[in-house]
């Protein structure tokens, strides 16, 4: 599907978010681990996350909608079943890296498959430190989906220095050690987003820059009643949105700000855009508040690398704000962004180029010229099948001097099903 995008000449309106993806697949995780039965509030219905529910039904592990809720009987760490066909993934790296740990440790044989995109995106992170904990994973050039995994000899609990600031290969280390006799330790310099150890309530040390967290078969999962708040990474569109449409006023309610997602809010802050927090509580271990963003003009800035692991997925949208800042604005150390679902650094500097914006691709990082919030030129963009890249290609589209089509537009459902909608109810 393509979608037409009009020049927007103000944005108001109040939204709820889809609930947060990361936090779905890691609810639905723990819960099928747990002894008891969990009820999750507001799981996500996007592809992604939907895939993980799949695949823990065909573990074995019973699942049951009611009306906003999901209904988890948790099957225990020994109850995951062999599963009689391959596990589909679909586009889902959190699906594909955290199950991977899961049946690793668990010793339940298994083939992990993926979409095109997923099959293409680095396993290699995973497979290592997995290997050395004793499980046996067969991949297509060693590197790629689909993985075959088994285990026939003991786990063996290592200590694991992540090479990357990666919450899905921390993730995966583990969830694998949460089935060791002896602690697993996962060593991390740059913090990443930590919905797991927050949900599991992982125990962690620190000390100068390192944090270490632990994991081994005395951690109890418990059963919960997980509430999932919405989801940052949607809400952050908007955010640049209102922030670049002049006269906007839009309202977020119930968006996780969870200090390792959000530093896009710091960001947008320091370039001056006007964000308000309401009604700031917690949904279980992760807190959110309403986010209340008003036009503003925007100044430029520099994503720092530090800084790219808590705003690793907002780039692409971040780059589209930074096109309307009053100069050069740059994006450092974002390496990382060339394997996701798309090479992100490539598409986002072919998006911005097509609008008029000059851009400049660095091998780890973007040098944007901002244009000081004049209007772009209205034209075609290719998502490359990306759901982050088509809804910033969306955003961007709303300062164009006439009206925009984005291609593949419809594979926002993998985070976002309703963006399309809400984008057009924000405009009317
Ligand atoms: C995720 C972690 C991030 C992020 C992805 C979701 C997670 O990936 O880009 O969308 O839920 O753990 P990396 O950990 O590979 O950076």
């Amino acid at each position: 599907m393509e979608q037409t995008v009009s020049p927007a000449a103000e944005l108001q309106g109040t939204l709820e978010l889809p609930a947060d993806k990361s936090i779905s697949h890691r609810a639905a995780m723990f819960a099928a681990l747990a002894d008891e039965p969990s009820e999750i509030h507001g799981y996500s219905i996007a592809a992604d996350p939907q895939s993980t529910l799949k695949c823990l039904r065909q573990l074995g592990v019973p699942v049951r909608h009611e009306d906003q809720k999901i209904f988890i009987q948790g099957v225990g760490r020994a109850g995951l079943k062999k599963p009689k066909q391959l596990l589909d993934c679909g586009n889902s790296g959190t699906t594909m890296r955290l199950l991977s740990g899961i049946l690793g440790g668990a010793g339940v044989e298994a083939t992990l498959v993926g979409d095109n995109s997923l099959s293409k995106r680095p396993m290699r992170r995973i497979i290592d430190p997995l290997r050395n904990m004793g499980i046996k994973i067969q991949a297509q050039d060693d590197n790629f989906a689909p993985l075959h995994i088994s285990r026939k000899n003991p786990l063996k609990p290592i200590r694991f220095d992540l090479p990357i600031a990666s919450a899905q290969l921390k993730s995966c280390v583990l969830l694998a050690g949460l089935f060791g006799d002896e602690p697993t330790e996962v060593i991390e310099h740059l913090p990443s987003r930590d919905h797991t150890e927050r949900l599991l309530g992982l125990q962690i040390h620190e000390s100068g820059d390192e944090r270490v967290i632990i994991s081994d078969n005395s951690q109890k999962i418990p059963a919960q009643n997980y509430r999932v708040p919405g989801d940052f990474s949607a809400g952050a569109f908007w955010l640049v949105a209102g922030s670049i449409v002049p006269d906007s006023h839009i309202v977020l309610k119930d968006v996780g700000i969870n200090p390792t997602r959000s530093s896009a809010l710091n960001i947008l802050e320091r370039m001056g855009a006007k964000i308000r927090y309401e009604k700031q509580q917690m949904a279980g271990a992760e807190p959110m508040a309403d986010l209340i963003v008003d036009y503003h003009d925007l100044n430029p800035t520099i994503i720092h690398p530090e800084e790219v692991p808590n705003c690793i997925d907002e780039i692409p949208v971040l780059a589209v704000a930074m096109a309307f800042a009053d100069g050069e604005s740059r994006i450092e150390g974002a390496a990382e962004l060339r394997f996701k679902e798309s090479d992100r650094l490539k598409a986002v500097a072919e998006m911005l180029q097509a609008a008029g914006i000059e851009v400049l691709e660095k091998k780890d990082g973007l040098v944007i010229q901002g244009n000081g919030g004049k209007p772009v030129y209205g034209t075609r963009f290719n998502s490359y099948d990306d759901h982050r890249i088509a809804m910033a290609a969306g955003i961007l589209a709303l300062r164009a001097t006439k009206p925009s089509t984005v291609d593949k537009a419809d594979c926002v459902s993998i985070s976002y099903p309703a963006f399309w909608y809400n984008l057009t109810n924000l405009t009317d």
